[in-house]
């Protein structure tokens, strides 16, 4: 378990806490960064999935593309190294919508969202806090349960986080998924995700995408690789052994109290009032 401290690990940029894998100085320049039309964007909170559309993405393409590493992680050096990407990128990122550097916007590059119920996203962040020594100590899943729902957390609160995107998810470069449709039909969504991104698949490609990407399959592949620190889905970690835990929908019932669900639920409802959702 990590034992370092909240001040040495996190820095806050525009009232959101980042990890110092992710440079105030990136973080800065991100509002330059250039675009290109065919980027595709895989955007998520963080524990809500994005290794798992990742790799359907990777799985779908028979094209060369490169999935690089999210866009806020590592320093100054990050935007020179995605220009020199020759081939089609596939570019994941935490990012809120408004910190999204505007020339994806403009150009109308094409985005996948992935969101998961909260409270399971919840509990999968508390287990990453404790196995993740990039993150800071936690010490009880009371404690965490308190910072998730002040948003005191990496990437902040969940609920801005998904609001900001929310906004968007009618527009046309927008994709908006739900990692339990994913878990109750693979096959469909991967569908969906092909006719988005303009792929022509057969239906035996989809059923050999879904067994290559079930949670048993990329956990075991995950445990033979070498980790290769460089390449990173997840900004806040480079060690795949950390991301592949349960892969279950409602484990949230196995750590929520009676009255922690009721906090949820009050604060869920508040905030969420305006969501369409
Ligand atoms: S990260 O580190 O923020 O990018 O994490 P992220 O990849 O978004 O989410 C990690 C959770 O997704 C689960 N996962 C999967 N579930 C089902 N099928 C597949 N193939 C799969 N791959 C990853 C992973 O186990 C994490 O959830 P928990 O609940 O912690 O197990």
């Amino acid at each position: 378990m990590s034992s370092s401290s909240q001040e040495e690990l996190i820095h806050m940029f525009k009232g959101i806490p980042f990890t110092t894998r992710s440079s105030p100085e990136l973080l800065k320049s991100l509002d330059a960064f250039d675009a290109r039309e065919d980027d595709v964007l895989l955007v998520s909170y963080p524990k809500s999935g994005t290794h798992w559309l990742a790799g359907v993405i990777k799985n779908l393409y028979s094209a060369q593309i490169t999935l690089t590493s999210p866009i806020e992680f590592g320093d100054l050096s990050k935007l020179e190294e995605l220009n020199r990407v020759s081939s089609k990128r596939v570019i994941p990122t935490h990012l809120d919508y408004n910190m999204l550097p505007p020339n994806f916007k403009n150009k109308n590059c094409k985005m996948i969202y992935i969101s998961r119920n909260p409270k399971d996203t919840a509990v999968s962040m508390y287990h990453y806090y404790r196995d993740n020594p990039n993150l800071p100590t936690v010490d009880t899943w009371t404690a965490f349960f308190d910072l998730f729902l002040k948003g005191d957390v990496v990437c902040g609160s969940w609920f801005d986080h998904f609001l900001s995107w929310e906004e968007h998810a009618n527009d046309k470069n927008i994709l908006f998924l739900f990692y339990e449709d994913m878990k109750k039909d693979l096959p469909k969504i991967v569908k969906e995700i092909s006719l988005f991104l303009g792929l022509n698949v057969s239906e035996n490609d989809i059923q050999d995408i879904c067994k290559k990407t079930s949670f048993s399959e990329m956990k075991s592949d995950t445990e033979k690789e070498n980790s290769d620190p460089s390449h990173t889905v997840c900004a806040l970690t480079s060690n795949r052994k950390l991301v592949f835990r349960k892969g279950a929908v409602g484990d949230w019932k196995n750590h929520f109290t009676p009255k922690q669900n009721r906090r949820f639920e009050e604060i869920f409802n508040e905030k969420m009032k305006l969501s369409k959702m």
